[in-house]
């Protein structure tokens, strides 16, 4: 038997770092003074631009204010692109930065994770990054990541996430880079600042949460100092998503699914992911759609399909989501846990199908200031067999796909994938 067969079953675990981080209302209003001990002085700033919110002013301004020169870069396109992550380092080396900060969620930050390495590496392309601890400089340049949503966890987790378009055209690849020194060097999660969040995107964006809770929960690490995080995670998540995506202004809301986010980040760090995010990434990369969309619209199929080996982790999940579990077996439990989740999915208004997502209610990238050149001209989902049959296959190439609960194959996922496309929700429930 190889080596890497034998690892398979995960027996060696290792926990990744976390940075430091600021939690709570207000948070955001320390950059300034934070950065100075940080050293920063010449700062480049990267986002997505933030439309419709002056929440990206405001920060540079209060930058300013303390002194702090800023470089602005907002282009940085949902699901990034590398070309994104390029054309910031180029701006940092052109403008001689010694510093990044990254306002948003999960796009701005991890563009600007992969920034750093590349600036560390005399801007090698990013894509070289793509895989496990690829970086090989472990000196990059301090990044404070201030989000204004409540999804990713990318400004605390060791993961970056960016879409490859220098290989086929017509069959683009999002990667996962996990790599223990792009971690940020300080966290931001101030619930105030999310507040301008869109409801879908919140929708969503809790969707990504839930994902990053319950995929280590289950997962083949079964990583013990992950599994309180991500049970903590899930209960937040139910308590508090229907309210920060209904009821936009409710403090308590939003602040639950900052804490969801940072946690649930926290669990999966070291507890692994699963085929929820591997499908998500691939219908991300030939579509451009939201990365919690995705999610959300996954989830519920590949909880049923791997229920069968996680019966008892299921069961503890659906008590976490607020179902009465008492006098019900291990099964009962894991099946009324599918159906909250699918009622949570329905409740906030979530798409049930990917051939149900509305390509202009969806716009790739409503919020930013940039062009999205790289998807101009990409279709609605199609969902047919030669759609279900590519993105079965990207998930199998997806780094987070070893990690799944169940053992995934080409013939097993792919009903997984097709269901996703255009099966009925209400065929999950018993
Ligand atoms: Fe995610």
């Amino acid at each position: 038997m190889q080596v890497d067969e034998l690892l398979k079953p995960f027996p060696i675990k290792e926990f990744h770092p976390f940075p430091r981080a600021l939690l709570g209302p207000g948070a955001h209003e320390l950059i300034g003074p934070e950065a100075l001990k940080l050293g920063f002085r010449k700062t480049l700033v990267m986002t997505s631009g933030l439309r419709g919110s002056d929440t990206v002013h405001k920060i540079v301004e209060s930058m300013k204010y303390h002194g702090l020169d800023v470089v602005l870069y907002d282009k940085v396109e949902s699901n990034p692109k590398d070309y994104n992550v390029m054309d910031a380092v180029t701006l940092y080396q052109e403008q001689g930065c010694d510093s990044f900060v990254s306002i948003g969620g999960g796009s701005s930050h991890d563009a600007c994770k992969g920034a750093r390495v590349s600036v560390a590496h005399d801007g090698r392309n990013v894509n070289d990054f793509e895989g496990f601890n690829k970086s090989e400089n472990p000196k990059n340049p301090p990044h404070i990541a201030v989000s204004t949503t409540a999804g990713t966890g990318s400004e605390t987790s060791w993961a970056y996430v960016i879409t490859d378009t220098t290989t086929d055209p017509d069959n683009p690849h999002k990667y996962v880079a996990f790599d223990d020194y792009c971690v940020t060097t300080l966290a931001i999660d101030d619930p105030t600042l999310y507040y301008d969040c869109p409801m879908d995107y919140t929708a969503q964006c809790g969707f990504d949460v839930l994902a990053h809770a319950s995929e280590p929960y289950v997962s083949r690490l079964n990583f013990e100092p992950s599994l309180g995080n991500a049970l903590r995670a899930i209960r937040l998540t139910a308590q508090h998503l229907r309210t920060a995506t209904w009821n936009p202004l409710d403090l308590g809301g939003r602040e639950g699914m900052m804490y969801a986010q940072y946690i649930a980040a926290q669990a999966f760090n070291s507890g692994g992911l699963g085929i929820i995010h591997s499908i998500s990434h691939a219908v991300s990369a030939f579509y451009d759609t939201h990365h919690g969309l995705n999610n959300a619209i996954a989830l519920p199929r590949v909880w049923a399909f791997n229920m069968p080996v996680a019966y008892r982790r299921f069961a503890e999940i659906a008590a976490e989501m607020g179902v009465d579990t008492h006098g019900m077996t291990d099964v009962q439990a894991a099946d009324a846990a599918l159906a909250a989740a699918i009622r949570l999915l329905r409740d906030v208004g979530i798409p049930e199908r990917f051939v149900d997502v509305k390509q202009d209610t969806y716009s790739k990238n409503r919020l930013g200031t940039g062009p999205t050149k790289f998807y101009e001209n990409a279709s609605v989902i199609k969902g047919d067999d030669a759609d279900v049959d590519r993105i079965t296959n990207h998930v199998l190439g997806d780094a987070c796909t070893p990690g799944n609960a169940k053992e995934c194959t080409f013939d097993t996922v792919r009903p997984v994938v097709a269901h996703s496309m255009t099966g009925d929700l209400d065929e999950l429930l018993g």
